[in-house]
């Protein structure tokens, strides 16, 4: 048969399978809030969920279905869930024992303090945001592995089957994530070559199939972490920078690993807080935030009550700066986690705390306002029947990361050099700003804000939270944790309920429309404070435990695709 005779009938039987199977592609809608006997997920999307929850039915444990989302979340929800970017878990077994995994993306070998300045010294606009230059080496995959070792149980190749199944499969996009797409179109076709997600036009219900993401897929379902760091993946991303003037190498692939941490632990009343140690700042933010206040009667205050607010702000302030000048990667920068969590110092960071005025935030630097970027970072939050509690936060950190598709393996890379102080005191696309701590070092990671977060109640497994939402993250973190302990909120309404959000620089409190009584604005107004209406903030996805033992599992009506699942 002569080659393109050939051509012609696989070209006619892949169409076939296509039309044959897109009757079968399901429409799905996404469920919010509810209340399972055994097992929970709360989650970004309902067809990563349900993964999840066959993985659970089947036997598997927590990790285990935290793996197969993980990488189903690289197929269906590709503009955060990734293997081109990097992630956090905090772990607490059934037993009660914790743990923390930073997989955390890294400066290449190349990567050097001043490369996001242009000759003049000053910040390139883009240069550290989009394109080649933006991408951190990799981490989800060899964290993924790294957690599978540790605690998985089921056999690697069943975690990963199904996220191939579904890039081969195909699935449906829902009207929000067509304007995700369609919001990055121009850039993605600038940037790229033919890829599922460039397209002139994506009708209602478009499927998107991702032959190239599922050839990856198996190669990391055959060789697990080496079928990404080394091999045809590795190669493919090398030559995706060389073509292009990235700096990634496969040396840089080949070396990167994953590190366990020692989480860090807040205690709040009777709650115990297991969150984030560095590379993020999640979880130092967290217990300064808790502790600033915890001497406070905020129950008596009340929910966004002017006395309540106030003092969280003003907490919120304080630990923001903290973060800007002492936070980054501590294998390169010690970071002081002590002093800066020690109950005295933190009395003495409120000293100057007046409810008659506002504080003022020191101006070093003009803080810019936050990004027009949507929020999307991802979370996961996984008890199983044992009782062993899953929390992660992965990212690419833009939406679609750096908008950079790994030519031949269908994967979007991250964005996150961003997070990098670039130069000190100019504002990353959250607005933050950085310092020493967080300057651009060879190999070394970028400062995050991912809070994934367990809580204990009375030494019990309570609660797990966490969600994507750049800077906002932490304080979405808090006070969701604030609506449950102090102001005695179901997880739901907790997750639902407006926030509003200080860090430092810009010196504003950032609102969503509905935060805050009129006459609690106006007063804070009068004292000096300026708002900022935005219309969306962090996105948290929450399992609690309830006092029968039944799971609540919620998220938030603020992502239209995020979904709880179980049974
Ligand atoms: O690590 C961080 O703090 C950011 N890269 C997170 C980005 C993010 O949450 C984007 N939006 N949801």
């Amino acid at each position: 048969m002569n080659r393109s005779l050939l051509l012609i009938i696989s070209l006619a039987t892949s169409l076939a399978i296509i039309t044959s199977s897109c009757e079968k592609v399901p429409f799905y809608t996404a469920q919010k809030s509810e209340l399972f006997e055994k097992a929970a997920i709360s989650g970004p999307h309902p067809l990563a969920t349900a993964i999840g929850e066959d993985v659970l039915r089947k036997g598997g444990n927590a990790v285990d279905a935290a793996v197969a989302v993980q990488f189903a979340m690289a197929v269906c929800y590709p503009r955060a869930g990734n293997i081109g970017g990097g992630g956090f878990m905090v772990y607490r077994a059934a037993d009660g024992a914790i743990d923390a995994l930073d997989y955390r993306e890294k400066a290449p070998a190349a990567a050097s303090r001043d490369m996001f300045l242009d000759e003049n010294g000053d910040m390139h606009p883009t240069r550290s945001t989009l394109g080649h230059l933006a991408v951190g080496v990799p981490g989800t995959v060899a964290g993924v592995e790294a957690m599978y070792e540790k605690y998985g149980s089921l056999p690697w190749a069943e975690l990963v089957q199904p996220a191939i199944d579904l890039a081969v499969k195909g699935y449906r996009l829902s009207d929000n994530e067509i304007g995700r797409i369609e919001a990055v179109q121009e850039t993605l076709k600038k940037l790229n070559g033919p890829s599922p997600f460039i397209q002139d036009n994506f009708e209602q219900g478009h499927i998107i199939y991702q032959p190239e993401l599922a050839k990856t897929l198996e190669r990391i379902r055959d060789n697990k972490a080496k079928g990404f760091y080394t091999g045809e993946t590795a190669r493919l991303i090398a030559k995706e920078m060389t073509d292009n003037g990235g700096l990634i190498t496969e040396a840089d692939l080949a070396a990167y690993a994953p590190e366990w941490r020692t989480p860090v632990t807040i205690d709040y009343d009777n709650y115990r807080l297991i969150s984030m140690a560095p590379s993020s700042s999640g979880g130092i933010a967290l217990a300064q935030l808790l502790g600033m206040v915890n001497p406070y009667p905020l129950h008596e205050y009340g929910f966004q009550s002017e006395a309540a607010t106030q003092l969280m702000v003003e907490a919120e302030r304080r630990a923001y700066a903290d973060r800007a000048e002492h936070l980054g990667d501590t294998d390169f920068h010690p970071v002081p986690i002590k002093q800066l969590t020690d109950t005295a110092y933190l009395n003495e960071r409120m000293a100057d705390f007046r409810t008659d005025s506002a504080g003022t935030s020191k101006a070093i630097a003009a803080g810019q306002p936050m990004t027009k970027e949507s929020f999307e970072t991802t979370h996961i939050s996984i008890i199983d029947e044992a009782g062993n509690a899953v929390s992660i936060t992965t990212t690419l950190n833009g939406n679609f990361g750096s908008k950079v598709i790994v030519d031949g393996g269908g994967f979007f890379l991250n964005n996150e050099m961003d997070d990098f102080s670039a130069k000190p005191g100019v504002p990353n696309m959250f607005g933050l700003v950085g310092a020493e701590a967080n300057a651009v070092e060879p190999g070394k990671r970028m400062l995050s804000s991912m809070t994934p977060t367990i809580v204990e109640k009375d030494d019990k497994l309570f609660l797990v939270l966490g969600a994507p939402g750049g800077s906002t993250i932490i304080t979405a973190v808090f006070q969701t944790f604030m609506n449950v302990a102090e102001f005695g909120m179901p997880i739901d309404s907790a997750i639902r309920a407006p926030r509003f959000h200080h860090q430092w620089l810009p010196d504003e409190i950032m609102v969503e429309p509905t935060a805050l009584g009129s006459t609690v604005r106006n007063s804070l107004e009068q004292k000096g404070y300026k708002f900022r209406d935005v219309n969306r903030m962090a996105v948290v996805k929450a399992v609690m435990v309830m006092p029968d033992g039944k799971l609540h599992a919620a998220t938030d009506p603020r992502n239209p695709d995020d979904d709880v699942a179980g049974y």
